[in-house]
């Protein structure tokens, strides 16, 4: 029981990574908001899981996060962790990507993540202290087909997350994950197009990149998330773990 008494926010909470946090965070004696911007994904996670609530955050407006944790303070009587977790991928050459489409994918993952933070920041500190993951990818790291804005987006989330952990420390620990191909919400369409309609065969194709020979499954992802925002990972602070099969080392 871990996260006994603890409160998480999670962000993209309604699928995916964040939903298996929520759903790990839960079964170890915490609380959890499940703040997504697709209410219904939100409700769906949280009627499933005691002690969890459903609330509406688009991470890209200010406004929006704010409301979304003081609905939480409200509710659960305060914030200890934070998972950054919402978002979308997008692919295509260079020369096809709008300026605006650019701006709307790091005012998604880089602003969303920077102003949760800001704004949790001082609920942690209220607290006396807490955890924070946000979310990088591998390719941060390592170049992919088509896949320079998401890319660009997850490397300010990773310099970030580095420089925060310095300005929120000693009693706020601040930390990133850089998940590989992971089976979600977000990769399960590519899996079923690159399987010709079969999910499984694509997800094989998919997992060929890494030395497991496999992608993973969201709750692999979720108890990498949930070591670094429990106090065994009490001396863990600026990091990015790397959690992706061995795809980047080969
Ligand atoms: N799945 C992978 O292979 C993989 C790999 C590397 C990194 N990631 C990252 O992990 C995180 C979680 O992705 P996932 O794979 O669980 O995807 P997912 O699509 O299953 O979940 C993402 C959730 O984020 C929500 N969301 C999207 N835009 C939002 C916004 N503006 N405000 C609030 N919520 C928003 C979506 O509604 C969705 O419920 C993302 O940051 C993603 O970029 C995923």
């Amino acid at each position: 029981m871990r996260f006994a008494d603890k409160v998480l926010f999670a962000t993209g909470g309604g699928s995916g990574i964040a939903a298996s946090v929520a759903r790990r965070f839960t079964a170890e004696g915490g609380r959890v908001a499940v703040a997504d911007l697709d209410e219904v994904r939100a409700k769906a996670v949280a009627a499933d899981l005691a002690g969890a609530i459903a609330v509406v955050c688009d991470v890209a407006d200010e406004a929006s996060v704010q409301a979304a944790l003081q609905a939480t303070v409200d509710r659960l009587g305060g914030v200890d962790a934070i998972f950054n977790a919402g978002g979308h991928a997008e692919f295509g050459p260079i020369e096809e990507w709008s300026f605006e489409r650019w701006n709307r994918m790091m005012t998604v993952h880089a602003g969303g993540t920077f102003l949760v933070c800001k704004h949790a920041l001082p609920l942690l500190r209220q607290r006396g202290g807490g955890a924070i993951v946000n979310v990088a990818s591998v390719a941060a790291f390592v170049a992919q087909r088509n896949n320079a804005p998401y890319g660009a987006a997850k490397a300010a989330i990773a310099g970030f997350s580095r420089q925060l952990a310095l300005e929120a420390g000693p009693d706020i620990r601040v930390n990133c994950i850089a998940p590989g191909r992971t089976h979600s919400g977000m990769t399960e369409p590519l899996m079923v197009a690159r399987g010709g309609g079969d999910v499984a065969k694509g997800a094989e194709a998919f997992g060929q990149g890494n030395i497991q020979k496999r992608v993973a499954a969201a709750d692999e992802l979720a108890a990498a998330v949930c070591y670094l925002l429990s106090d065994d990972a009490s001396f863990v602070t600026g990091s990015t773990m790397v959690v992706d099969g061995g795809e980047t080392v080969i």
